[in-house]
């Protein structure tokens, strides 16, 4: 089973899946358009709603009549309280990125304050989202374009950044609560201790001095028609190690990938070319776990029907990939 178009953190979710519908470019204001149009210079004849991501916000394509395009993500406090912030978060890492980098890049945007609208005009990016299942290709192509943000955003550009380890903190701490589960997987029940030292052990790896994007999944990245990834969605941004983003990003390689790719392969690439160890990466993986394994067994947050379904996959295929990787040996004996 593969879900795509789905992700974490939960909260980007839940905002999104309450309001599956997005707003439309038509139905922004008169002088909102006015604004567009006047980045544009020109009128908008046509628009191409994009098919990926979640917030319920404005997220197309507007072309004009002579074929130039850019991107448009909008939102307003009345639509969604927390689209606004979302999008001025992203507006401050757009702002802080030097030029020339795989990212969509910002051309112009608008902020109304507290009660009114805030817009950002992107680069438009040619292609489509990438596709699921990973293969070996994209995975490659993936990492090379990950490859190519590490240097320009290290140190990170200055800005007020979150810590990395402060934005995982929570969601990597459900190991000792899940003790009381009584459906935890036997395995992890045996093994509950070492997971949580394992989880905690990775919060304190987590300093670094990149610009990382926090929330890499195939719905926040785009397959060039050259074949180039491009990553989008900078909202979640943090000051953390590089290696960070590709080892959150296996947890897709993991759970939605052609069953020609090697994961142990690739986690054990990433682990190289970082000059890091796989057991860190495990380290990582555990943490999530713990915040998949967590979240899976509450209750349906209203209107979101599918989000433990997909959270108790994503837990799944963790869990059975924990079981089996040549990197987690020192995981698989630790029962007691
Ligand atoms: N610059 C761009 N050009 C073309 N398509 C884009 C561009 N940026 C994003 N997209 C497409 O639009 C979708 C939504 O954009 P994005 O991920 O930035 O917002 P979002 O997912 O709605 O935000 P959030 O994840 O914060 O809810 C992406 O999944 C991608 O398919
Ligand atoms: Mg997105």
């Amino acid at each position: 089973m593969l879900v795509r178009s789905r992700g974490y953190p939960e909260w980007t979710m839940i905002d999104a899946m309450q309001t599956r519908t997005r707003l439309t470019f038509a139905e922004l204001p008169g002088h909102v358009h006015e604004w567009v149009e006047g980045v544009l210079g020109a009128p908008v004849v046509r628009t191409e709603p994009a098919s990926g991501g979640y917030s319920p916000g404005v997220a197309e394509g507007l072309f004009t009549a002579d074929g130039s395009a850019v991107f448009l993500k909008a939102g307003h406090p009345s639509r969604n309280p927390d689209s606004p912030a979302l999008l001025r978060s992203e507006l401050r890492t757009l702002r802080s990125m030097p030029s020339g980098l795989p990212i969509a890049e910002l051309i112009d945007a608008l902020d109304e304050g507290p009660d009114g609208w805030v817009a950002l005009v992107l680069e438009h990016v040619p292609g489509r989202q990438a596709p699921l299942p990973w293969t070996n290709a994209t995975i490659e192509a993936v990492l090379a374009s990950l490859a190519d943000l590490r240097g320009p955003l290290t140190p990170a550009p200055p800005g007020q950044w979150d810590d990395a380890a402060d934005a995982l903190r929570d969601m990597f701490s459900h190991w000792p609560e899940l003790a009381d589960a009584v459906d935890l997987d036997p395995w992890l029940a045996e093994r509950r201790h070492a997971l949580a030292a394992a989880a905690d052990e990775a919060l304190t790896e987590l300093a670094g001095d990149t610009l990382v994007h926090l929330d890499l999944r195939a719905d926040n990245l785009m397959l060039r028609t050259d074949g180039r990834l491009i990553v989008v969605d900078w909202a979640w941004a943090v000051r953390g190690p590089a290696w960070l983003d590709p080892a959150l990003l296996a947890i897709e390689f993991i759970s939605s990938a052609e069953p020609d790719v090697d994961t142990d392969a690739w986690i054990a690439r990433i682990a190289d070319d970082y000059g890091i160890s796989a057991d860190l990466i495990v380290q990582v993986l555990v943490g999530i776990l713990s915040f998949f394994e967590h979240s899976g067994r509450r209750p349906d947050p209203p209107g979101l029907p599918t989000l433990r379904e997909f959270q108790r996959f994503q837990a799944t295929a963790l869990r059975d990939w924990l079981k089996r990787s040549r990197h987690a040996s020192a995981l698989q004996a630790a029962a007691r």
